[in-house]
């Protein structure tokens, strides 16, 4: 069974839109409410929740992810750039997982893998203190076998495999070439002992393409299960989300 976690981030996006002054994050006439949204998602069947705690706070706030910690029943996934103060943050609030990402200012959602190659020093600091900490770490990264290799060296237990070029690449040779890469790329993260997630761009229309990748454990989704959302209410949208990963 293929695993579901909702990033409930555009939850938040949708919120700062009108209230980011508010200098409060939920009551009154504050909406929508990320946390009440999640718990949403895990009653229609989401396996955990992951949010994206931005060094800028464009979307979700430190006290959605201490309230999420207080709330969810299922698992807290914080996704986060390799800084001691979101280390700091992550060791206080104790998610059942951290998932290290790329992070710079201009761009508008994550784009591309970290390069653990290039920031070999401060993923290992990261990575070491989580373990230290029973936090299992996942590593956002491209399929490519020098990220691999290296993720598995630094004793992280998960990677997410970066599956947006995938997602954005035009339908025939090029997104074949894609799906390629991502279906070695799990084959070489399982054969070292890897736990293999995958997200971004994953859709109701790429799904099943998506599900064709061995060795998945969970997917990461979150645009289009909140733009979904939109028409049929977010537990349908979960629902029927969740029922095209696992047919
Ligand atoms: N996984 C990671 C590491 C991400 O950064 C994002 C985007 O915030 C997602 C999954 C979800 O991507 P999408 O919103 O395109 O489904």
């Amino acid at each position: 069974m293929l695993l579901l976690g909702v990033n409930i981030d555009h939850a938040a996006t949708l919120r700062q839109a009108r209230y980011r002054q508010a200098g409060t994050t939920v009551g009154g006439n504050i909406e929508p409410d990320p946390v009440a949204l999640a718990l949403l998602c895990e009653q229609a069947g989401a396996d955990g929740i992951t949010v994206h705690l931005r060094e800028d706070r464009r979307h979700i706030q430190d006290r959605d992810v201490l309230r999420l910690r207080e709330c969810l029943g299922t698992r807290l996934n914080l996704e986060m750039a390799c800084t001691p103060a979101m280390t700091g943050f992550a060791m206080d609030v104790g998610p059942e997982s951290v998932c290290l990402v790329p992070e710079s200012r201009e761009e508008i959602t994550t784009e591309g893998g970290l390069d653990v190659v290039k920031h070999r020093d401060k993923v290992a600091r990261v990575t070491d203190a989580m373990n230290a900490a029973g936090i299992k770490t996942s590593l956002f990264i491209d399929a490519d076998e020098h990220q691999i290799a290296l993720a598995a060296k630094l004793q992280a237990p998960w990677i997410e495999l970066h599956t947006g070029a995938y997602a954005n690449a035009r339908p025939g040779p090029d997104r074949a070439a894609e799906l390629k890469r991502l279906t070695l790329g799990a084959a070489q993260a399982q054969a070292l002992g890897l736990i293999v997630n995958a997200g971004h761009g994953i859709n109701y229309i790429n799904i099943p393409e998506v599900r064709t990748i061995p060795h998945l454990h969970e997917l990461n989704i979150g645009h289009s299960i909140l733009s979904r959302a939109l028409f049929t209410g977010l537990p349908e949208a979960v629902r029927e989300m969740k029922s095209r990963m696992n047919p």
